[in-house]
């Protein structure tokens, strides 16, 4: 693990354990922990033994184990579940592993002898090896060999499985831009807390970042703006053209990297190209598909939402089907997010072929004329296979059918109730762009709101009045960080951790087993 938010962290574990040993340190906290006698050491002849087609989650865990022990371990296929090896053996299977275990649960056992994981799938090893990690002293996670260390494992039988499907993060890169390597950095981090969908905000007013061959302005325009604005000095970021203009993009090569990178993670991601509001950036490139005669700035300040497309113009689905088309052709995964928040509707009244088109189809009101949008690019995203999901707003007007909604100011609760699946992501609890503490004076620049750890940690995705035979209608949570008001990704981390570790928590861990005095020993001391 390269990061150095982790490292520190690791650092927090290790001071803890040497002091209170029989706490271990795992976030987050697994369903069911029962200690054992002794303990496992990794030595320089380690082998890890995988089933053949858990070869690659072997090769994964070795080279997470590689670079702080530097032993060579080597990597073995086993003939069969009873083939022994000599020597120090860690052993990852999906034969005989419980199918009760679900898509990603796993169960880990460390004996004296050997570590032994077993999953139905690769994704449930993978979780094993996560774990595995972090019962290892924290120096596991050095980039630099730890010399003359001892790796000593804890015996203990750990059983384990998500409460959640969707355990996400929403990373904003239309605010700030940040690099294919960074975005890595982050899904490196997301993998080691076993969240699995990064919804990547890719496009928004203020800068739109996913190359699209048959729009080059969208990138060529829309990808800059004159400064980094919002009130920072302009050297608080590095993410500027040679000509002094602020933003950057990813080209389809870099997408395909970065999702192929998310996969060998197990994390999936969900695109969102915002619309029919905040696309500004989108609109400065091509206004003929907006509301109104423009012109259609990129702003340099949060908060300036008034350019939004036309839906009353037929070339404004042409549009935006052929960038959806060049989109799914990217990303594998069910969902494509089209936003939908906080859309100026009032600016349809001035659009003449918006005012004929509510006419015809006998919308009235702006809220109808969004969800008839809503619906029509259901039909579309449906008919490609694909699962429309978009913010709090785009029920409004009533809830396109098949539609799953992510609940940021509420909703959640009736669109589930009435058959929608539904991710939280609410204000109070997942905004991790707000502020962290009270002394707003020492902390950097933020929108305003506190979010502390404890609130992070408190979440409860399920809302209380939802009815029973629906609760499996609530598929998670993420965590939001929005970037206005942070130009580097420096800033970025400092506002991510500790909270999404604590959002870790929530969408993984059993409702009963949540112990915030436990979570903050383990994470700070422990
Ligand atoms: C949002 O925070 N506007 C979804």
């Amino acid at each position: 693990m390269k990061s150095t938010i982790v490292i520190s962290l690791a650092a927090c574990w290790l001071a803890t354990t040497a002091l209170a040993a029989p706490e271990l340190a795992i976030i987050p906290q697994p369903q069911n922990i029962e200690r054992a006698e002794g303990v496992f050491k990794l030595t320089p002849d380690l082998v890890i033994a995988t089933d053949k087609v858990s070869k690659d989650t072997g090769k994964f865990l070795a080279e997470r184990l590689r670079p702080a022990t530097g032993y060579k371990i080597k990597t073995t296929s086993r003939k069969n579940p009873d083939q022994t090896l000599p020597g120090s053996v860690i052993i990852l299977t999906t034969e005989n592993a419980s199918t009760n275990l679900g898509a990603e649960g796993y169960e880990l056992s460390v004996t004296p002898g050997a570590v032994t994981i077993y999953a139905p799938t690769q994704a449930g090893l993978f979780y094993g090896a996560q774990t595995l990690l972090q019962l290892l002293p924290p120096e596991i996670f050095s980039a630099k060999v730890v010399k003359d260390f001892n790796w000593e494992i804890p015996g203990v039988k750990i059983s384990d499985a998500p409460r959640f499907a969707w355990r996400g993060m929403l990373l904003d890169v239309s605010r700030h831009f940040f690099t294919k390597q960074e975005v890595e950095k982050t899904l490196d981090t997301m993998a080691l807390y076993k969240l699995n969908t990064l919804h990547w905000h890719l496009v928004d007013d203020h800068g739109w970042r996913i190359e699209i061959k048959k729009y080059p302005k969208l990138t060529s325009v829309g990808a800059w703006r004159p400064g980094v604005g919002f009130g920072f000095p302009s050297n608080s970021t590095t993410a500027y053209r040679k000509d002094g203009l602020y933003g950057g993009y990813y080209t389809q090569k870099d997408i395909r990297e970065v999702v192929a990178y998310a996969q060998k993670l197990h994390i999936s991601i969900v695109p969102e190209i915002e619309m029919p509001g905040h696309s500004l950036a989108a609109l400065k490139a091509y206004p003929q598909f907006g509301s109104g005669p423009g012109p259609f700035e990129i702003p340099l300040k949060a908060g300036v939402n008034r350019g939004i497309y036309s839906p009353g113009k037929p070339e404004t689905f042409e549009f935006l089907q052929n960038v959806l088309t060049e989109v799914f052709g990217l990303f594998p995964g069910k969902y494509i997010h089209i936003g939908g928040d906080e859309v100026p509707r009032g600016t349809w009244t001035n659009d003449v072929a918006s005012q004929a088109l509510m006419k015809r189809e006998g919308l009235k009101t702006q809220n109808e004329l969004q969800s008839w949008f809503t619906r029509r690019m259901e039909k579309f995203i449906n008919s490609r296979g694909k699962t429309l999901i978009g913010w709090s707003e785009i029920r409004q007007g009533g809830l396109a059918p098949n539609a799953a909604l992510m609940d940021w100011i509420g909703g959640g609760r009736d669109a589930a109730s009435t058959g929608h699946d539904v991710v939280m992501a609410s204000t109070k609890y997942t905004y991790f762009n707000e502020y962290q503490s009270r002394d707003k004076k020492s902390e950097p620049l933020s929108s305003g709101a506190f979010v502390p750890l404890r609130n992070a940690y408190a979440f409860e995705p399920v809302p209380a009045s939802l009815a029973p035979e629906f609760h499996g209608r609530i598929l998670g949570a993420q965590g939001n960080l929005w970037t206005e008001f942070i130009p580097n990704q420096k800033i970025a981390e400092y506002m991510t951790y500790p909270r999404q570790l604590a959002l870790a928590e929530v969408v993984w861990s059993p409702k009963e087993t949540r112990d915030y005095e436990g979570f903050l020993r383990r994470l700070k001391v422990n």
